[in-house]
């Protein structure tokens, strides 16, 4: 390693942030000392929901010393960084990824050498902040480019691409691009005022039109979306510029029950999300913290979601609720009773009279809604309730601090209880919870654990997150795949799937494998069998392709590959952490790190690091090699112009596709 200089590494511990605890944004640098920023560009391509975002600023000096350059960044909580360029003075610095510890070790021989390194990453509510930052000679110029993917989820029926739009300043050329290509068409597309706070308010699908200066262009299967506010559209919105999210939702169109399935060079994806199908009645216990320490505004703020949500139950649906401390209360200890009017007003009633105080005894709380939800399905009397969907809504801000605290014992407690028949959802208030805890409880049990960040729009995001699981429409859907598919089990089982929700697999098939038979099976309403069948044949380049006219056509096959790595690596990051024995786990943490190395994404296991050879004919040698050698920077004399949304562009807003036949 002593051969190489490191320049600037920048570093995203990601493992380590994700474990820390909430802290505020970093303050904005003082204005004295800003530079000018001349040009930000942010351009999304989404094809198949899978979006690859590249944002490109360009700083200048016009002091007449160095500066620090900062390049700041809200990433989307569900992205991976693929890649990270920095160009000064014609030269690209390309970072590289690097196993986490290598990566580390990089960075601080550097430090040692007293070399400027600068690396900060801070975890936000609904984002990861990147930051780097390097001195700029006074006169130069600086172009940072950072790209990053994910695959866009569907909640409530649209899939929505939020891109933080922060440069701190009023900028010339300021321009967001984003182009959607979906094969089964688009249904609609909607572009929501700019958002400026965090609020989960994705729920609800605002009527209010897109900000000035957007053009939306929306064909069958493309969408184009571009945003190029002036200096004035931007000193409209505040003096300081636009510090605010731009938000595209869309939906796509899906005929067939089964879903769309795409076989791309042996990588197939399929994408399930019936539409259509009724909701499956459920029964729900709602279990509630009410332990000294969400005395207050979290109290306050539980009650408030819980109202709502009371409200929005079917008339169908049974429900109970429990509220628990160092005791535990159930509300109807005859099990669940139907969601009639008088029923959940006599709840609202209930839920009014919580009081916060005592312990926490999370064991015996979700032992006595298993008791509860056992009951429900068993007395005859309630017969009703039977063929609907178990499901436990558990809250709590804190940690086991009464009956039995051993988290293993708990887990096993519950599992045991539960009888993986239930499904719990845990949310998370605030950053005392015992986050780990939670997700695990879920995980084991057919469901899935999410935050809510102590803030004032806390009763905002416990309905969102409620809603999203409010309308079960199937339960234990299996998928099977019938055909030479390569490595892992040839089937897919999920416990639920929720109405406006899609699920994704993701998988390889053997080389030459022309045709992929799907069967599913799930149980619906009264626990009726659902049963359907398809096949589909592999794409290949003689096949219609899709997406906007007048712009090449979608490397399909590209993003299809980097999809199934993308959906690969969350699996296997989750079935690293469910894993009780550590062999299992660290055989799983092999094959993450491999793949990130491979697709060049920097995940829980991997870093980004920017390294400069002490000679230029190092360079040859790293073009070479395919995964990552020891530490790179690829001089070479491309301009900044080469890099990002301004490429073979005229000018700075990119064009119409109008006259292109969309
Ligand atoms: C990163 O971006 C640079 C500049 O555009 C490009 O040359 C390089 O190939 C990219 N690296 C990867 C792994 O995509
Ligand atoms: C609920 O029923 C299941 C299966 O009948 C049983 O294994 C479990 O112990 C019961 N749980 C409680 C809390 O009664
Ligand atoms: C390409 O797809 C078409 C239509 O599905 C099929 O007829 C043809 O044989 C395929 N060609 C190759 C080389 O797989
Ligand atoms: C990871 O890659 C290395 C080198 O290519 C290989 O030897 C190893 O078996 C791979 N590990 C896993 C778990 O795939």
């Amino acid at each position: 390693m002593s051969g190489w200089r490191c320049l600037i590494c920048v570093s995203l511990f990601l493992t380590i942030l994700l474990e820390l605890t909430h802290q505020g944004p970093p303050g904005p640098p003082s204005s004295s000392t800003k530079l000018l920023m001349t040009s930000y560009s942010m351009r999304s391509t989404v094809v198949s929901r899978y979006a690859h975002t590249l944002v490109t600023s360009v700083l200048f000096n016009p002091h007449a010393e160095a500066h620090e350059a900062i390049f700041d960044l809200d990433l989307p909580r569900l992205a991976f960084i693929s890649n990270f360029t920095m160009t000064i003075n014609n030269k690209v610095y390309i970072a590289e990824i690097k196993e986490k510890h290598q990566a580390k070790k990089i960075y601080e021989e550097a430090h040692q050498q007293g070399k400027t390194a600068a690396h900060v990453g801070i975890r936000d509510r609904e984002s990861e902040k990147f930051r780097i930052s390097t001195s700029l000679a006074a006169g130069t110029e600086v172009t940072f480019s950072l790209a990053y993917e994910e695959l866009l989820q569907r909640h409530q029926g649209q899939y929505q691409l939020v891109v933080s739009l922060r440069p701190g300043q009023l900028v010339t050329r300021l321009s967001i691009e984003v182009t959607v290509s979906e094969r089964t068409g688009i249904g609609y597309v909607h572009v929501p005022p700019l958002r400026t706070s965090r609020l989960r308010t994705n729920t609800h699908t605002s009527e209010a039109g897109p900000p000035p200066a957007t053009r939306i262009e929306k064909g069958e299967t493309c969408v184009r979306v571009t945003f190029c506010p002036t200096l004035k559209d931007q000193a409209a919105f505040s003096s300081s510029g636009i510090m605010a999210d731009f938000v595209v939702q869309y939906d796509v169109i899906m005929e067939d029950i089964i879903g769309d399935v795409q076989i791309y060079d042996g990588h197939f994806i399929h994408y399930f999300a019936p539409r259509g199908l009724p909701p499956v009645e459920k029964n729900v216990v709602f279990v509630i913290d009410v332990s000294g320490s969400m005395f207050g505004t979290k109290m306050k703020q539980t009650k408030k979601a819980m109202n709502v949500i009371l409200g929005d139950l079917r008339a169908n649906d049974y429900f109970n609720i429990i509220s628990f401390s160092d005791t535990v209360s159930v509300w109807k200890t005859g099990g669940s009773i139907q969601a009639t009017i008088q029923n959940v007003h006599s709840a609202k009633d209930y839920l009014s009279h919580m009081e916060a105080d005592g312990w926490t005894d999370i064991n015996t709380a979700l032992l006595a809604a298993a008791s509860v939800l056992n009951h429900s399905n068993q007395e005859p009397g309630r017969g009703s309730s039977v063929g609907r969907i178990p499901l436990i809504i558990f809250l709590t801000d804190g940690e086991p601090t009464a009956g039995v605290t051993t988290p293993s014992v708990i887990l096993s407690n519950v599992r045991q209880a539960l009888d993986n028949r239930v499904a719990l959802f845990s949310l998370a208030f605030g950053d005392d919870a015992d986050f780990p805890l939670l997700r695990r409880l879920s995980l084991e049990n057919r469901g899935a654990a999410r935050r809510i960040y102590e803030d004032t729009d806390a009763a905002l995001q416990l309905q969102g997150l409620y809603e999203e699981i409010s309308m079960p429409l199937l339960a234990d859907v299996r998928l099977d795949y019938l055909g030479g598919l390569v490595g892992a089990s040839p089937w897919a089982l999920f416990p639920n799937y929720f109405g406006g929700s899609e699920l994704v697999v993701a998988g390889l098939v053997q080389p030459g494998e022309q045709e992929l038979g799907i069967h599913l099976a799930a149980r619906g309403p009264k626990g009726q069998l659902l049963v359907a069948r398809h096949s589909e044949v592999a794409t290949n380049s003689s096949q219609k392709a899709f997406g906007c006219p007048g712009e090449p056509a979608p490397n399909v096959a590209h993003f299809i590959r980097r999809l199934w790595a993308y959906v690969t690596i969350g699996e296997l990051l989750e079935a690293r952490f469910r894993a009780r024995d550590t062999t299992t786990r660290h055989l799983l943490a092999a094959k993450v790190l491999n793949l990130s190395l491979e697709y060049n994404f920097v995940t829980p296991l991997t870093s980004l690091v920017m390294v400069q050879p002490k000679e230029a004919s190092e360079k040859a040698r790293r073009q070479t090699s395919t995964t990552a050698g020891p530490g790179t920077i690829m001089p070479s004399s491309t301009s900044r112009h080469g890099l990002g949304a301004g490429t073979a562009r005229p000018t700075w807003c990119p064009r119409s596709l109008l006259n292109q036949g969309l």
